[in-house]
C-alpha cells in the first residue's frame, strides 16, 4: 500500500505532488519519489543536476523534452529538501510515497521507476505477483535493471510493446501480462502530453478541475483541487491530457463515467469515509488477507511458496525446536501458530514474551529457529530477542509487516504480511494476517515433515476461502454495535476460550482494555472453574469464544457454570447453532471453516465489540490513552 498522486495542467505540477504527497503519506512512507515531464527549453547556463535517482538536468538543455526524476528515502519532507531550489518547469507529474513489499526501503527502490531508455515512468502501489518470471523473461531480452522492485517490470513490459504500438496499447498489452494488484500512473516521454492511469485493486480516483486533472490513491490528495471526481473501477484505464479524460476498459473500449460530488473531508477521506482508523482497518481484513496469502498458496499441490525462506529451507527441514517471541497482539498470534504448528506440522514450538525471553536462560541451538513476530518490526524486546537468539546459534526468521525494518533486516530471513500499512494502535488487520502466514507457514513445515497431500490441500484450500468468510462477518457490524451498547456500561470483563480460541480470548480481553479502557481478563476457558469462576456474578460478563470445534461441548459446560451463577454472556458461535441460543444472552454468529483457521474469524466480533464499546464511551480509539504504535523502549 502506498499513496500515488498524478497532475496534468496549467499549473506548475512540483508544489502540487508535493502537497498531495503529505496528505498520502499515512498510506505509508518508508520513501518517496516524483518525476515530472519537463519542457523543452534551450539554455546553456543551466546545469542544475539532480543528485538521487537518474541524474538528469532539472531544466532540459537542448530543447527536448526530459523527465525530471527525485527519489529520496525516508518521509516526504526529505523528497521536499532534496527538491527545493530545483527549477522544475513542468506542468504534468507524477509522484509516489512507498510502503515496501518488495525491496529494502532506498533510493534505488524508490518509485517512480522508468525502462531502460528512460523515457517511460510509473508510480505503482500494489504488488506484481508473477514478476520473477516476468523479470527473467525480459533480462533475457536484454532489459537491464536497477532495482529489486515487482514494479519495475511494468516499464519494462511498457518499453517492449512500445516499439510497435503506441502508448496506450502498450499499456493495455503489459497490463494483460500481469497477475496482482496495481494502481498505476505512468508518463512517457515519446507522448509527453499524457498520464495513463490504470487500477486493478489498488484505489484511484481521478479530480476534475478546469483544465486540469488531479489523480491520487484516495480523495484526501484531490480535495483542496475539487470536489468533482471520478473514481476508478478494477480493469479501467485512463488515458489524460489537459483537455480529455479517456476511459477505456482492458480491451480498449471507451466507458463513460459520471464524476460525482463528494463532500467529505480531508480527515474523511483519509479514512476512506470510515471514523477511524480502526474501523477501517478491520473492514480491510478481506483485503489484507488476500494480499498476505497472494501468490504464496499453490492449492492443487496442498503447498505453499514462501520466497523468503528459498535460502534455508534446508535448514528448516532439520529443526527440532521452534520459539516465537512477540508482544501484546503478535504474542497473541504466535499462540495460535503454536497450535498450528505442533497439531499438524509436529514440531515442539513455545511461544515467550520477548520481555522475558533475554532473561531466562533459554536453551537453544542451532537446532532451534526462533521466530519473531512483529507488525512494526520495530519493537524493542523483540529486537532484543532476536539478537540474544543469534548470539546462542538459533535459525531467526521473521514474521514481519513492515519491509526494511529493523527485525526484518537482522532476522536470517523471513516472511512479510503484506497486510499494508496499520495505523490504529490496535492491532487488528495485522493480527489476521500474522495468522495467516502462520497458517502458510504450517503448511510449508508440515510438507517438509510428512504432512499428506490431502491435508495440505484442505488447508490451503480453506485458507483460500476465508476472505470471503470474514466479509460476511463484517455485514453484522451494525447488530454486534447494538450488543455493544447492551454491555457498555459494565466495567469487567471476562473472555473465554479453548484450544486455537484461547489465544483469541487474550486477543479480544487486549483489544477493549487498550480501546475502551475496561477491566478485562483472557482465560482458557477450562481454567475458569480453578479460581476465576469466584469473581463472576451479574456484573461481570463474559464473552465465550466457542465455535462447534472439537471442545465445543466442553464450552457448553463452562457456559452452563456461568449462567449457574447468574453471568451474563456473549457468545461467538458457528452459524446454525441454535443450542447456544438457549444458553447465552446474547449470540455473534461466524461460518464454519477448518477448527486450526476459526481464530481468523473469531477475532473480527471482538475487535467490533472493543471498537463500539471504546466509541460509546466517546474515547479515541485511533490513539488510545498512554500508547504507542511501536513500542521502541525496552
Ligand atoms: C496491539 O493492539 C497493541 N498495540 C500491541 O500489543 C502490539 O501488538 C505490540 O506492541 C507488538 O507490536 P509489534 O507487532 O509491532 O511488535
Ligand atoms: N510493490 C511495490 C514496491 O514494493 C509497491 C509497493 C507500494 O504499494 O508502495 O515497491
Amino acid at each position: 500500500m502506498c499513496g500515488i498522486i498524478g497532475y496534468i495542467g496549467k499549473q506548475k505540477a512540483v508544489p502540487i505532488l508535493i502537497e498531495g504527497l503529505k496528505r498520502l503519506e499515512y498510506r505509508g512512507y518508508d520513501s518517496a519519489g516524483i518525476s515530472v515531464i519537463s519542457p523543452p527549453r534551450v539554455d546553456e547556463q543551466s546545469s542544475l543536476r539532480v543528485e538521487a535517482g537518474n541524474q538528469q538536468p532539472a531544466i532540459s538543455k537542448n530543447g527536448k523534452i526530459d523527465i525530471i526524476t527525485v527519489k529520496a528515502t525516508g518521509k516526504v519532507s526529505v523528497l521536499e529538501e532534496k527538491i527545493n531550489g530545483k527549477d522544475i518547469a513542468g506542468t504534468i507529474g507524477i509522484a509516489h510515497t512507498r510502503w515496501a513489499t518488495h525491496g529494502k526501503p532506498c533510493d534505488k527502490n524508490s518509485h517512480p521507476h522508468c525502462d531502460c531508455q528512460k523515457n517511460i515512468f510509473l508510480a505503482h502501489n500494489g504488488i506484481v505477483e508473477n514478476y520473477q518470471e516476468l523479470k527473467d523473461d525480459l533480462i533475457k531480452k536484454g532489459h537491464k535493471f536497477s532495482s529489486e522492485t515487482d514494479t519495475e517490470v511494468i516499464a519494462h513490459l511498457i518499453e517492449e510493446f512500445n516499439k510497435k504500438f503506441d502508448f496506450k496499447n502498450s499499456v493495455l498489452a503489459a497490463l494483460k501480462l500481469l497477475r496482482g494488484t496495481y494502481g498505476l500512473a505512468i508518463i512517457n516521454k515519446k507522448e509527453p502530453d499524457k498520464i495513463i492511469v490504470a487500477r486493478l485493486g489498488s484505489p484511484l480516483a481521478i479530480g476534475i478541475g478546469n483544465g486540469e486533472y488531479i489523480i491520487a490513491s484516495d480523495f484526501s490528495a484531490i480535495i483542496r483541487h475539487t470536489d468533482q471526481v471520478i473514481f476508478m473501477e478494477d480493469g479501467e484505464v485512463a488515458i489524460l491530457t489537459k483537455e480529455n479524460c479517456e476511459i477505456v476498459n482492458m480491451k480498449n473500449k471507451s466507458i463513460a463515467k459520471e464524476a460525482t460530488k463528494v463532500e467529505w473531508s480531508v480527515e474523511k477521506a483519509e479514512k476512506q469515509g470510515f471514523d477511524h482508523f480502526m474501523l477501517k482497518e478491520i473492514f480491510e481484513q478481506p483485503d489484507s488477507i488476500l494480499d498476505a496469502v497472494r501468490g504464496r498458496i499453490i492449492e492443487k499441490e496442498g503447498m505453499v511458496k514462501l520466497g523468503g525462506l528459498r535460502d534455508v529451507k534446508e535448514k528448516l527441514a532439520d529443526i527440532e525446536k521452534i520459539v516465537i517471541v512477540s508482544c501484546g497482539t503478535s504474542y497473541n498470534a504466535g499462540l495460535v501458530g503454536k497450535y498450528m504448528l505442533e497439531e499438524y506440522a509436529g514440531i515442539t514450538v513455545e511461544v515467550e514474551y520477548a520481555s522475558e525471553f533475554r532473561y531466562r536462560k533459554p536453551l537453544l541451538n542451532k537446532n532451534t529457529a526462533v521466530i519473531a513476530i512483529s507488525q512494526s518490526g520495530e519493537t524493542a524486546d523483540t529486537l532484543a530477542a532476536i539478537r540474544e537468539a543469534e548470539n546462542k546459534g538459533a535459525l531467526t526468521l521473521g514474521i514481519v509487516n513492515t519491509v526494511g525494518s529493523t527485525i526484518a533486516n537482522e532476522t536470517m530471513a523471513g516472511v512479510y504480511n503484506h497486510a499494508g500499512p496499520e495505523i490504529g494502535v490496535a492491532s487488528t488487520k495485522a493480527f489476521t494476517s500474522q495468522l495467516s502466514i502462520l497458517a502458510l507457514l504450517t503448511i510449508f513445515l508440515g510438507r517438509q515433515r510428512g504432512m499428506s497431500f490431502v491435508t495440505g490441500k484442505r488447508i490451503a484450500t480453506e485458507m483460500n476461502k476465508i476472505p470471503k468468510l470474514i466479509a460476511n462477518i463484517l455485514k453484522q457490524a451494525k447488530d454486534i454495535k447494538k450488543i455493544a451498547k447492551k454491555y457498555v456500561q459494565y466495567q469487567d470483563f471476562l473472555y473465554l476460550g479453548r484450544k486455537y480460541n484461547f489465544p483469541i480470548a487474550l486477543e479480544g480481553a487486549l483489544k477493549i482494555k487498550e480501546i475502551s479502557y475496561v477491566h478485562a481478563e483472557g482465560f482458557a476457558s477450562g481454567e475458569m472453574k480453578h479460581g476465576t469462576i469466584a469473581l463472576i456474578d451479574k456484573n461481570f460478563p463474559t464473552v465465550f469464544i466457542a465455535p462447534r470445534d472439537s471442545v465445543y461441548e466442553k464450552n457448553i459446560s463452562g457456559m452452563q457454570e456461568i449462567k449457574a451463577r447468574s453471568g451474563k454472556i456473549i457468545a461467538i458461535a458457528t452459524v446454525g447453532d441454535k443450542e447456544i441460543k438457549k444458553i447465552a444472552d446474547d449470540v455473534i454468529y461466524i461460518p464454519k471453516t477448518l477448527e486450526m483457521l476459526t481464530p481468523l474469524l473469531s477475532v473480527i466480533p471482538l475487535q467490533f465489540f472493543a471498537y463500539y464499546v471504546g466509541i460509546l464511551k466517546g474515547l479515541d480509539v485511533d490513539k488510545p490513552r498512554n500508547l504507542a504504535k511501536s513500542v521502541t523502549v525496552e
